[in-house]
């Protein structure tokens, strides 16, 4: 990639507001978009909004306001009968506290904690109140949406590899908490062999036997086209009971309204049941271009760590994957002075010569050794390379052949630096599957990369992103092909890959993301600068 064509959409690409930029742009962003806010909540949760007038920040009011909405949701709940003691889930990675294992990780906002924290006990009584009936509330024909005191669902499903879900996942589960509803899975029992489940007192789960894959509900821009505005009174749009919403590389502009446009999200906000169904995109990060959320997602996550700060709570490994977790960082990482990851995607599965040269390289320059030292080493040419002290790399790839060359060039880096190199791995896969057991083991490789001090990745790989993000580091991404083969990614957060374009309006709220700069918010991606966009972690 040359890099007028990566520099270029830098400045053109994806564009976010400020306040501080041309005058149109001022205009725009002085709108007050408070209304717009209060028009996204379904009207029997409104109650409590008016108690956040006073708060002066639109962001910390619009928190504000989603609190009452839940607490509102909670109050119409009340008390459900004869309500057994639920089961409290274990999970030993929570007790064991394997986030500190994370040493780059930053704390949630009390913002966060306070939404995650309602959130959950709003998912626990919806949960327990809804979850035997879920089926006449999601079937078509019985379904008695008309209830007032319902509460909405989001379920998700995804076929797409590990690192996909996982960006979608945590994607849906931003949606669900900006927007008051209640995420539940549509997956293969396996789930539970690969993550705890997040919530204490509940889970998460689609009653067995139902399922909405096959569901025929017209399309999200079918639905906003025909009931956006006023039209949204009409008894077709109130009694849409489900509505599939799909981000991938085919989405088409209209369906990023879902993420950009207030009124959008104001004209689904009765349908029952949201259906995120097969997205394979990192799009939590197009909610910043939505001028009602972006305040309260600045507020949520004052770092912009959206990834890392939800996974946290979201994803912890299951007892057997934490076990082998545990078991390779106790063998090789604990003890090293630092920690290099590498993960070396092969997209057709055969080993390339490729990375041979240029990951020792970027070992060599990216590993933090100081210059001074190897010069030192290199003129008392008869010094015996440092005692204990090692440095652990730690190599991911389908292709076994990867870590055995890499692992003999390491002997060179040692000559040539001074330092004791220390390989660790898994243990190749040779392709990539679906099965439990396949599951289980990139997810121990993924994590293991999240354990690093320095990561190396493949561009591109929802893989390395989800290790980026769970660990809070800005990787570099491996470009065997140029001069300079470790490319510095922006930020930890993923990249969404198609996000919305430039040319995207929304008529309904008076803006077009066209008439607006970057506020320094987000930035192309330095891995797909044409349609990606990245949200940058602030100065
Ligand atoms: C900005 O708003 C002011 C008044 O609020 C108006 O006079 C001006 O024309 C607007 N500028 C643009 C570029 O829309
Ligand atoms: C925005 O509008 C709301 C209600 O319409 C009002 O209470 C609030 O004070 C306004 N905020 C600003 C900054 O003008
Ligand atoms: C190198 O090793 C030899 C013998 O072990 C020793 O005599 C010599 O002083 C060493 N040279 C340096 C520069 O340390
Ligand atoms: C790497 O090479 C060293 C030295 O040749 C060897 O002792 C070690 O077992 C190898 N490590 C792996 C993981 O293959």
């Amino acid at each position: 990639m040359d890099l007028k064509k990566f520099w270029l959409p830098v400045f053109i690409g994806i564009l976010i507001f400020s306040p501080c930029d041309a005058a149109n742009s001022r205009n725009s962003s002085a709108k007050n978009w408070s209304k717009s806010l209060d028009a996204t909540f379904p009207e029997q949760l409104r109650r409590g909004l008016r108690s956040c007038a006073t708060v002066a920040s639109p962001g910390e009011g619009g928190v504000c306001k989603i609190l009452a909405a839940m607490d509102e949701q909670l109050k119409i709940l009340a008390a459900p009968k004869n309500r057994d003691p639920p089961p409290r889930n274990s999970c030993k990675f929570k007790s064991d506290n394997g986030a500190s294992l994370h040493r780059y990780a930053t704390d949630r906002s009390p913002a966060l904690q306070a939404l995650l924290d309602r959130y959950s006990a709003m998912h626990s009584a919806c949960v327990a109140r809804d979850h035997d009936n879920l089926h006449h509330i999601i079937a078509k024909n019985t379904a008695k949406i008309t209830n007032p005191s319902q509460c909405r669902y989001i379920v998700w499903s995804c076929t797409f590899g590990l690192g996909n879900k996982l960006m979608s996942l945590v994607s849906t589960f931003l949606y669900a908490i900006l927007s008051q509803r209640v995420l539940l899975l549509e997956e293969s029992p396996s789930w539970d062999r690969l993550f705890c489940e997040p919530f204490i007192d509940s889970h998460w789960k689609l009653p067995r036997g139902l399922s909405l894959k096959d569901d025929q509900s017209i399309s999200f821009p079918d639905f906003y086209a025909r009931c956006r505005g006023r039209l949204a009174r009409s008894d077709a749009c109130r009694s849409q009971p489900v509505l599939p919403i799909v981000f991938s590389a085919n989405t088409k502009p209209e369906e990023h309204r879902f993420l950009v446009c207030p009124s959008a999200m104001a004209s689904v906000r009765n349908i029952p049941v949201l259906n995120f169904r097969n997205s394979n995109q990192y799009f939590a990060a197009g909610f910043f271009l939505n001028p009602s959320l972006r305040p309260i997602l600045e507020a949520i996550f004052p770092e912009r760590r959206v990834f890392h700060n939800l996974a946290g709570f979201l994803l912890n490994p299951s007892d057997e994957v934490w076990g082998s977790i545990q078991s390779l960082h106790s063998m090789k990482f604990r003890g090293a002075s630092r920690r290099i990851a590498v993960q070396l995607r092969e997209s057709k599965g055969d080993y390339r010569d490729y990375y041979d040269a240029s990951v020792p390289r970027c070992i060599r320059s990216k590993s933090g050794l100081c210059p001074i030292e190897i010069d030192e080493f290199l003129e008392s040419k008869n010094k015996s390379i440092a005692s204990d002290d090692y440095i652990a790399v730690y190599v991911a790839s389908l292709v076994g052949e990867h870590a055995a060359k890499l692992n003999a060039s390491l002997r060179d880096v040692e000559s040539q630096t001074g330092q004791r190199f220390e390989l660790v791995t898994l243990g190749a896969d040779e392709e990539q599957r679906d099965d439990v057991d396949h599951q289980q083991r990139a997810l121990v490789d993924i994590w293991s990369l999240s354990l690093a001090d320095v990561l190396l990745t493949s561009h591109m790989s929802t893989f390395g992103y989800t290790a980026q993000g769970l660990a809070g580091l800005t990787p570099y991404f491996l470009k065997p092909w140029r001069d300079d083969p470790c490319w510095p990614s922006v930020s930890s957060d993923p990249c969404f890959h198609f996000a919305p374009s430039k040319k995207l309006s929304c008529r309904e709220d008076g803006f077009s993301l066209s008439g607006r700069e970057s506020g320094g918010a987000a930035m192309a991606c330095p891995d797909l600068p044409d349609t990606g966009m990245q949200l940058l972690e602030p100065p």
